[in-house]
């Protein structure tokens, strides 16, 4: 049977990835799951990043999603590789799960000419070291300086990124930060899937030779070229063209906070427990 695309977050930023997805992709059916109950991962340890994010993929594949995307890079830095290589042979061989970390990290050596790239991201995603150890095999003549905006997360998920007054000392202060570590600094990517809803401020802030890197599209082109190349993949997803938000937090909430991610409103948000 065809079954729906799931797409997972701790909370409501993988909305921004999954808007690019279904912009290219309107023709499928998505089920979006949002841990907003536990989040933020980012200050989580690894095994607990590792057993949240293992239920939320059980629970999609319960859904009969046969594809999972992590749109999350705390997740995808700390529990993707153990459930790729561990988990999935034992749960279900021919379903799959993708991060985001690999498709950016494959790309984002083509967006310097200094050959220095900032990185944005959540201390999960920076202690991990990941798009060190990606960028590296990907570009190997590209410096990653990292630093990480542990309250940007909190930020966005809360709403008071929209109060400037409060938004505007966290927001520099991390950027200060990443650019001290470099003059050659020339693109600074938004790790996190968050971090999109900070762009106007980042924008705002930075040098305009400097160049900010949103993920959704990238994550996008990547999927589609992952569906091209796996039409075994492909034909097993259904079109009917449905969008399903969940969330294990409040589904109020998550209606209210979801259109400055989305890009429109959320009508229907059904609450679901993982455990
Ligand atoms: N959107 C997640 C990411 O891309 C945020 C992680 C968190 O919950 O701290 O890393």
């Amino acid at each position: 049977m065809k079954q729906a695309i799931g797409i997972f977050d701790s909370g409501l930023g993988g909305l921004t990835v999954m808007k690019e997805i279904h912009q290219r992709h309107p023709e499928y059916d998505y089920i979006y799951l949002g841990d907003n109950a536990r989040a933020p991962y980012g200050p989580r340890d690894f095994e607990t990043v590792y057993q949240y994010t293992l239920e939320a993929v059980q629970w999609l594949f319960n859904r009969g999603c046969p594809l999972v995307i992590l749109a999350c890079n705390t997740a995808s830095a700390k529990a993707l590789r153990t459930i790729q290589q561990k988990d999935l042979p034992g749960i279900d061989p021919i379903k799959r799960v993708l991060g985001v970390i690999r498709p950016t990290t494959e790309v984002i050596g083509d967006y310097t000419e200094t050959k220095h790239i900032g990185i944005l991201g959540t201390q999960g995603t920076v202690d991990s070291g990941s798009y060190v150890i990606e960028v590296g095999k990907a570009f190997p003549d590209v410096h990653v300086h990292q630093q990480a905006c542990p309250d940007w997360v909190p930020l966005v998920e809360s709403g008071d990124y929209l109060d400037f007054t409060v938004a505007d000392p966290i927001i520099r202060d991390c950027l200060i930060k990443l650019l001290d570590q470099s003059d050659d600094i020339d693109t600074v990517l938004l790790a996190c899937t968050h971090y999109p809803l900070l762009y106007p401020r980042i924008r705002a802030m930075l040098p305009p030779d400097i160049t900010v890197v949103s993920q959704g599209e990238i994550v996008a082109d990547s999927l589609s070229a992952y569906l091209l190349r796996h039409p075994e993949m492909e034909t097993r997803l259904s079109k009917g063209g449905s969008l399903e938000f969940c969330t294990t937090g409040d589904p109020e909430t998550f209606k209210h906070a979801a259109g400055a991610f989305w890009g429109e409103g959320v009508d229907v948000v059904q609450k679901v427990e993982l455990l």
